[in-house]
């Protein structure tokens, strides 16, 4: 079988990948979790997952039906590395909605002529209408870190965007957009074991690009990238939650538990959206490298 960029991924895995980390990965099964920090050791159970993911589904819709009544509107942000699970996150949040009014954002590098623009431009046009949700898969932070591990941008364009981006967040919140921004924590050994998966699976291949293959020599440069933007873009009034995702439906669960919870919608069943796992949902503080 022919794999994508000549099979870099199980090359970097067979010859660059540092030894504890291959050892990880051959010797795992398949439920056990790879990072020794992660706080469980082995992924939640199919059955608890739906049990609980199909009574927030039933809340979710309430949550769509609330904001379309009231006009509230609704813009979550999804940042992370590859392979943390922006999409699929997101892709559980939407399942039962009405997809007109949940719109995923996810824009591509940006044109020549938005290369010319505001740097903030170009999202502005999918913020939410009235009674709408919009899930952004990446978003504006594309500037805090791939362009700068990949210097796609100057360093003063970032530096100009840091000074932006608070103001910028909280002229959303004042004018009474209710803005969550949640970072997807993946380990380094999850992701080359999600990547070596997307390698050899034809279903998955269109998920890889070469900058994830890329993007592997440069986890420490990531890594720096992340850690800075954290801290220069956590705000009283646009907060990030961390989600700890080595364990994509423990995360998946604590996201939409973290919304659901924010929010005081019509009909609210309190019992079932339950509280969000605070050893894999929280500040800036539960990030881990
Ligand atoms: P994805 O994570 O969506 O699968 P990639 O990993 O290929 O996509 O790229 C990561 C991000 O980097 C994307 O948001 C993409 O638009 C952005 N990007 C890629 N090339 C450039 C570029 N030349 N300038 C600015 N951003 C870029
Ligand atoms: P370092 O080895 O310098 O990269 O530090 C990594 C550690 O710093 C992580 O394990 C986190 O506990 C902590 N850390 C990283 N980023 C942040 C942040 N934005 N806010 C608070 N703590 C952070
Ligand atoms: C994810 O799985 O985190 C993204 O949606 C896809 C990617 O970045 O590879």
């Amino acid at each position: 079988m022919d794999l994508p960029f000549d099979g870099a991924i199980s090359a970097f895995y067979r010859d660059s990948a540092p030894d504890d980390l291959r050892t990880a990965i051959a010797q795992a099964n398949k439920d056990d979790i790879l990072s020794p920090s992660y706080p469980y050791a082995r992924e939640m159970r199919r059955k608890d997952y739906a049990r609980d993911m199909d009574a927030l589904q039933i809340e979710l819709v309430k949550l769509q039906s609330w904001a379309r009544d009231s006009g509230a509107r609704i813009a979550i942000v999804f940042e992370g590395r590859d392979a943390a699970g922006k999409g699929g996150t997101i892709k559980r949040f939407r399942e039962n909605l009405n997809p007109r009014g949940a719109n995923v954002v996810a824009l591509s590098k940006p044109s020549d002529a938005e290369q010319s623009q505001w740097y903030f431009q170009r999202y502005i046009d999918h913020l939410p209408s009235a009674g709408e949700i919009a899930f952004f898969d990446r978003s504006w932070y594309n500037r805090g870190v791939v362009e700068h591990v990949f210097n796609f941008c100057e360093v003063a364009e970032r530096e100009r965007f840091f000074h932006q981006v608070t103001p910028f967040e909280q002229m959303l919140v004042d004018d009474g957009i209710l803005l969550f921004k949640f970072w997807l924590n993946v380990g380094r050994g999850e992701q080359l074991r999600r990547f070596l998966a997307r390698e050899s699976d034809p279903l998955k291949q269109w998920k890889l690009s070469w900058i994830d293959v890329e993007g592997l020599k440069r986890w420490d440069d990531y890594s720096a990238a992340i850690k800075e933007t954290l801290t220069r873009s956590h705000s009283a009034q646009a907060p990030w939650t961390i989600l700890r995702t080595d364990d994509k439906k423990r995360a998946r669960l604590a996201a939409i538990r973290h919304v659901l919870s924010a929010i005081d919608y019509t009909h609210k069943d309190a019992a079932a959206v339950g509280a969000p796992d605070p050893s894999i949902c929280g500040g800036p503080e539960i990030w881990d490298v």
